[in-house]
C-alpha cells in the first residue's frame, strides 16, 4: 500500500496489494485519468493518450496549443459539466449568475497517513493510523471561489480505494451544488459486461450480467431510500471473467438514500462509470465558508474473478466498516414472532413460543410490530411509543424478566422514522412529516415519513426510543423502514433548500442512528425495510446486519442471498426458518432445506415453535448446535460461489472457509428434481496439501482432490434436497 506523487512527470499513483490507479496533471491543471487495474511499475504512462481530432465539435480549452487536447476525447479524473466534456459529468456548479459550465484545476496536493472520518456520513475507518494513506488533491473553479478537495484513500491489505469528494465555498456568495459524485473511472476500452442487483419487496438483489452499451445506462434510486429496486453496487468485468478469473471492478456507496451509477460508452470506445447521490431532485446551496461532504465509494479491483472481488468487499464490510461490539461477538440465535403472530399476540402466545424457544437453544425473542399504542393492524399508532399494556399484560419489564428466567434475550421491533396518519404523535404535529405545502400527502401503509432532516423532529425520536429501551433489558433493536419517499419538502427550510430534503433526510436518519447506536452500545441494531430495502454499506456502519428480505422461501432466498453475497458478507445478512407452506410464495419445504439455507447469514426463526412437531423440534435443536460450531467459518470465512441459481435452474451451491483454511462448509440445494442427475462438485479455496475429513462419512480427501476431482454427492436427488457438508482439516 502506497501513494506517490511524481513531481517531474506530475502524476499521482495509488497502489493497493496488487493494484494500481494512476492521475497526472496536464496543460491548465487539468487533472485526467491514466489508469485503473492490475498492479503496474512506475513507467510513464502518458503515450497512451490519443490525439483524436474532431475539430468543430470537440472544442478544446484555452490553454491547449491545438485541438489535440480536447476535454471531450481523452479520459478525465473527475469531469465537469459544460465545459467541453460531453459525456457524463461527476461535478457541476450554478454560480450566482444561474449559469453551470463549470471547470475545474488542480491546486495543490497532500498525502499523509490514516484516514478522516467523513462529516455526518458512515465510511470506512480505520483504529490504526497506520493501517491507511491518504491522498487529497484539491481542485478550484476560480470564476465560482469552489475548492473541490479529491480525497482516495488505501488500507493496508485490500486491494480498495475509498473515495469522496468535499466542495467548499471560499467566496463571497452563495452557490448550488447541482452534482458532486463520488467517484468516476474512465477506461480506455468498452469491453465491459456490468452486473447489477435489481428487485422488488421480497425478491431483492437479483443479478443481472450484460455488455455495456454504446450511450448511457443508469442503476438508481430516487425513492429516498437505497431501495429494494436497485443497490447501490455495481461490477464492471471483462466479458470473459467469471467467479475465479479475469479482471473486475466493484463500485459501492456507503449511502442509504438516492444514489445514481452511470455506465457510458462513448463515440471513441472508451467507458466511464460514474456513482454518488443522484442529482435528480437534488440541488444544495453552499453559502461562503461552507463545506459539502460526498459519500464515500468503495472501488475494489480484483484480477481473479468475481468471487476475488467479492471476498475484499466481505472483509472491508466486515472489518472496517460495521462497528461495536457485534463486529466481533457472535450475535444471538433468535426467535421473532412476527410470522407466528403478526399482530395477534397475547402475553400467553409469547411465553409459550419463548418456552419452547429456550430448550431448543434458541437465544432471544424479538417481539415484533404491534406491541405499542393501539397497533393491532397496520392503519395505526406508528409514533406513538407506548407499551399496549392491554396486549402486553405486565409490559415489555415482565416480559423481560421472564425471558431473563429462560435465559434468553428480548429484542424489539422499531420504525423509527415513520408516523402513522392516525397517531397522537401526526395529530400533534403534522408538519413534522415531510410534505410540500398545499399538495396531497400520498399514502404509504397508512404512514407518512417523519422530516428527520429537522432537528427537533430527530430528538424527539431519539427520546422516545430512547425511554422505551431504558425501560426494560432490551439486548436488540429491529429498525424497521417500510415506505418510500414522496412530496419530498421541510417546512423548516427556504425554498433555495427544499432540494436539500432528500439528502438532509438521509443524514438525520444517520444522526438518529448514530445517537442511539452509541447511546446503547450494548444493543444489537438490526436493520430493516420491508427486509431488504435499504441494504447497503452505509446502514451496515450503524446496523451490523440487516434483514434480508421478507421472503425465507429457500428457493427465493438461494438466489436473494447469492446476489447480496457479491457484494456483501454473510455477517449481514439476516435468514431466518420460517413456516412451510410459506408465506410468501406458499410454497411447500422441507423444514431441513430452510434450516440449511438459512444457516448461511445471521440465523433465527421466524414461525410459531409452539405448534411444530417433536421432529421439528428436534431438528431446530440441531440446526442451532450446528450454527454455532460453524458459526466462525460461515460468518468470518472466505465466501465461495459454486453454482449460481440465477443460471443454473437444476441446483446452487456455495462454500465458506475459514480463514486458516482448518474448515470448509459447503451447502447446496436442488431447486428442480432431474431425471438421472449427476451431483458432483469442485470446491475451491482450501490448502491444496492438507487432508480434510467429511465430517458425516468420516472419509478423508486431500485439499487437492476436493478441488480438482470434486465429491460425488449422489444420482436422482430429489427436488428441494439440500445439505451443509463439513470438511474439517485433520
Ligand atoms: C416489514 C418487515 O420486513 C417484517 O419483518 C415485519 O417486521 C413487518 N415489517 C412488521 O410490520
Amino acid at each position: 500500500m502506497q501513494i506517490t506523487y511524481n513531481e517531474n512527470r506530475k502524476t499521482f499513483k495509488i497502489d493497493t496489494e496488487n493494484s494500481s490507479y494512476v492521475m497526472i496533471v496536464r496543460k491548465g491543471g487539468h487533472l485526467q485519468h491514466m489508469y485503473y487495474g492490475a498492479y503496474v511499475g512506475d513507467d510513464d504512462l502518458e503515450y497512451m493518450f490519443s490525439d483524436v481530432i474532431n475539430e468543430s465539435f470537440t472544442p478544446w480549452p484555452p490553454c491547449a496549443e491545438d485541438s489535440h487536447f480536447a476535454l471531450d476525447t481523452q479520459p478525465q479524473e473527475y469531469p465537469c459539466n459544460g465545459t467541453g466534456d460531453y459525456r457524463i459529468s461527476a461535478f457541476s456548479l450554478e454560480m450566482p449568475c444561474g449559469n453551470s459550465a463549470t471547470s475545474l484545476k488542480y491546486v495543490s496536493h497532500e498525502i499523509f497517513s490514516g484516514k478522516k472520518k467523513l462529516s455526518g456520513l458512515p465510511a470506512t475507518y480505520v483504529e490504526d493510523e497506520a493501517d491507511a494513506v491518504t491522498l487529497e488533491i484539491k481542485m478550484r473553479d476560480e470564476l465560482a471561489c469552489a475548492d473541490v478537495i479529491l480525497s482516495y484513500s488505501v488500507i493496508k491489505g485490500y486491494d480498495a480505494i475509498m473515495r469522496h469528494t468535499r466542495v467548499l465555498n471560499s467566496g463571497k456568495a452563495p452557490f448550488f451544488i447541482e452534482k458532486a459524485y463520488s467517484c468516476c473511472v474512465d477506461f480506455n476500452e468498452k469491453d465491459y459486461d456490468i452486473i447489477h442487483f435489481y428487485g422488488t419487496w421480497a425478491a431483492e438483489r437479483q443479478m443481472e450480467r450484460k455488455p455495456v452499451i454504446q450511450g448511457i445506462s443508469e442503476i438508481a434510486s430516487k425513492r429516498g431510500s437505497s431501495s429494494h429496486n436497485h443497490n447501490p453496487f455495481i461490477v464492471l468485468c471483462d466479458h470473459m471473467a467469471t467467479e475465479d478469473f479475469g479482471s473486475v471492478y466493484g463500485f459501492a456507496l456507503c449511502y442509504s438514500g438516492n444514489f445514481s451509477a452511470k455506465v457510458e460508452v462513448d463515440t471513441f470506445d472508451q467507458t466511464r462509470v460514474i456513482m454518488g447521490i443522484n442529482p435528480e431532485d437534488f440541488k444544495w446551496k453552499l453559502s461562503p465558508g461552507e463545506e459539502f461532504t460526498s459519500p464515500e465509494a468503495i472501488m475494489v479491483y480484483s484480477s481473479n474473478g468475481i468471487g476475488g472481488m467479492s471476498r475484499q468487499y466481505h472483509k472491508i464490510i466486515r472489518k472496517h466498516i460495521c462497528r461495536g461490539k457485534y463486529r466481533d461477538i457472535r450475535r444471538p440465535i433468535l426467535i421473532n414472532n412476527w410470522e407466528a403472530t403478526y399482530f395477534e399476540f397475547t402475553t400467553e402466545k409469547l411465553y409459550a413460543i419463548a418456552d419452547a424457544a429456550a430448550p431448543l437453544g434458541i437465544e432471544m425473542l424479538v417481539l415484533d410490530d404491534g406491541w405499542f399504542a393501539t397497533r393491532n393492524d397496520d392503519k395505526t399508532s406508528i409514533g406513538d411509543w407506548i407499551v399496549n399494556e392491554n396486549k402486553l399484560q405486565g409490559g415489555l419489564k415482565a416480559l423481560s424478566d421472564k425471558l431473563t428466567s429462560l435465559n434468553m434475550k428480548l429484542g424489539l421491533w422499531f420504525e423509527p422514522e415513520i408516523v402513522s396518519f392516525d397517531s397522537d404523535l401526526y395529530r400533534a404535529h403534522p408538519d413534522w412529516v415531510l410534505h410540500v405545502e398545499g399538495r396531497d400527502r400520498s399514502i404509504g401503509r397508512y404512514t407518512a415519513v417523519l422530516d428527520l432532516s429537522r432537528k427537533e423532529v430527530e430528538d424527539y425520536v431519539f427520546e422516545a426510543v430512547s425511554k422505551i429501551l431504558r425501560s426494560a433489558d432490551i439486548s436488540y433493536v429491529k429498525w424497521d423502514f417500510n415506505r418510500n419517499l414522496t412530496e419530498v419538502g421541510s417546512k423548516a427550510l427556504p425554498c433555495d433548500q427544499q432540494k436539500e430534503v432528500f439528502h438532509r433526510y438521509v443524514l438525520g436518519v444517520y444522526s438518529l442512528a448514530e445517537r442511539l447506536t452509541s447511546t446503547f452500545p450494548d444493543i444489537l441494531f438490526e436493520g430493516c425495510s420491508g427486509g431488504g430495502g435499504r441494504f447497503d454499506c452505509g446502514m451496515f456502519y450503524y446496523f451490523p446486519q440487516i434483514w434480508t428480505s421478507d421472503d425465507t422461501d429457500a428457493f427465493e432466498r438461494c438466489k436473494i442471498q447469492y446476489g447480496s453475497s457479491v457484494g456483501y458478507p454473510a455477517s449481514v445478512m439476516s435468514a431466518h426458518v420460517s413456516a412451510s407452506p410459506n408465506h410468501q410464495t406458499f410454497r411447500e419445504m422441507p423444514f431441513k432445506t430452510r434450516g440449511d439455507v438459512a444457516t448461511s447469514g445471521a440465523f433465527g426463526y421466524e414461525l410459531d415453535l409452539s405448534i411444530i412437531s417433536e421432529e421439528e423440534k428436534e431438528m431446530v435443536k440441531a440446526q442451532v448446535e450446528r450454527y454455532k460450531e460453524l458459526y466462525d467459518t460461515i460468518v468470518n470465512g472466505d465466501n465461495y460461489r459454486l453454482i449460481d441459481p440465477f443460471t443454473n435452474n437444476r441446483w446452487c451451491a456455495w462454500e465458506y472457509v475459514s480463514e486458516d483454511k482448518s474448515q470448509a462448509v459447503l451447502t447446496y440445494v436442488v431447486t428442480r428434481f432431474k431425471v438421472k442427475g449427476r451431483y458432483h462438485i469442485k470446491l475451491k479455496g482450501l490448502d491444496p496439501d492438507a487432508t480434510y475429513r467429511e465430517k458425516v462419512s468420516g472419509r478423508c480427501y486431500k485439499g487437492n482432490t476436493l478441488m480438482n476431482v470434486g465429491i460425488n454427492l449422489g444420482n436422482d436427488l430429489h427436488e428441494a434436497h439440500s445439505d451443509i457438508v463439513v470438511f474439517d482439516k485433520v
